[in-house]
């Protein structure tokens, strides 16, 4: 569809830190994210930053016929645009920050997937934590995350923070060979065991044991 290859590129050009490339990802990217086996059995998968929904497309074929599917995006003419070529009700539009309340407004539970392509080189190192945070949150404990990252991004110091966060956020992270067929070229991330996110009494209590411990 032609507003949807040219949205990208004129989101691009309007805000370029939160649309994050000029172009939807390729074939081969969506193909290797869609391959992971941990959505073949997935119950609920949710998507971050559908953009003009070529990750989501493939996604689908892989999925349960009755697994639940939700897509997040936050640009409103992305998503305008989302609507007007899928018929389900699939999209939402909002911030993957809300995650937690949204799936806990729509009733879905915790899902077994999380599918991310936001641009997390452009986001401040605040920004990110509150995201994966939010993730792990809306994470079942043995469910996997995969987020994917461009090897040009991946030189930046917001991008270093990133990886460091992901390390911290989660016990187990592989790292894919590059996927040369994307522009940019790209590697995924798949992310396991979610480190639990501690409430403020469970702080409180963390923080009084180190306290009187020893
Ligand atoms: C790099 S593009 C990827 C688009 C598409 N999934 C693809 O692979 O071609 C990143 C997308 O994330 C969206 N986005 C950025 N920040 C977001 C946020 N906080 N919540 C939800 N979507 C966000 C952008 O609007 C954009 O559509």
């Amino acid at each position: 569809m032609e507003s949807s290859r040219w949205s990208m590129l004129r989101e691009f050009i309007r805000d370029p830190f939160s649309t994050g490339t000029v172009c939807s990802s390729s074939p081969s990217l969506c193909r290797q994210i869609a391959s992971s086996e941990s959505l073949r059995h997935a119950d609920v998968v949710v998507e971050l930053g559908a953009g003009t929904g070529c990750i989501s497309k493939h996604v689908l074929r892989s999925l349960k016929k009755d697994a639940t599917f939700i897509s997040i995006e936050k640009n409103p003419a992305l998503y305008k645009t989302l609507i007007a070529q899928y018929s389900q009700p699939y999209f939402i539009l909002d911030g993957a920050e809300n995650l937690p309340q949204i799936l806990q407004q729509k009733a879905i539970g915790k899902a077994d997937v999380i599918i991310s392509s936001l641009p997390w080189a452009s986001f401040s190192p605040e920004l990110q934590n509150q995201l994966t945070q939010a993730i792990r949150e809306s994470l079942r404990p043995n469910g996997v995350f995969i987020t994917y990252a461009y090897v040009c991004g991946a030189i930046l110091p917001s991008f270093s923070t990133f990886r460091k966060q992901l390390a911290r956020s989660f016990s187990n992270v592989d790292t894919s060979p590059i996927v040369w067929g994307n522009f940019p070229p790209a590697f995924l991330y798949q992310c396991r065991q979610p480190v639990p996110v501690l409430t403020d009494t469970a702080k409180r209590r963390a923080l009084h044991r180190s306290k009187y411990s020893c």
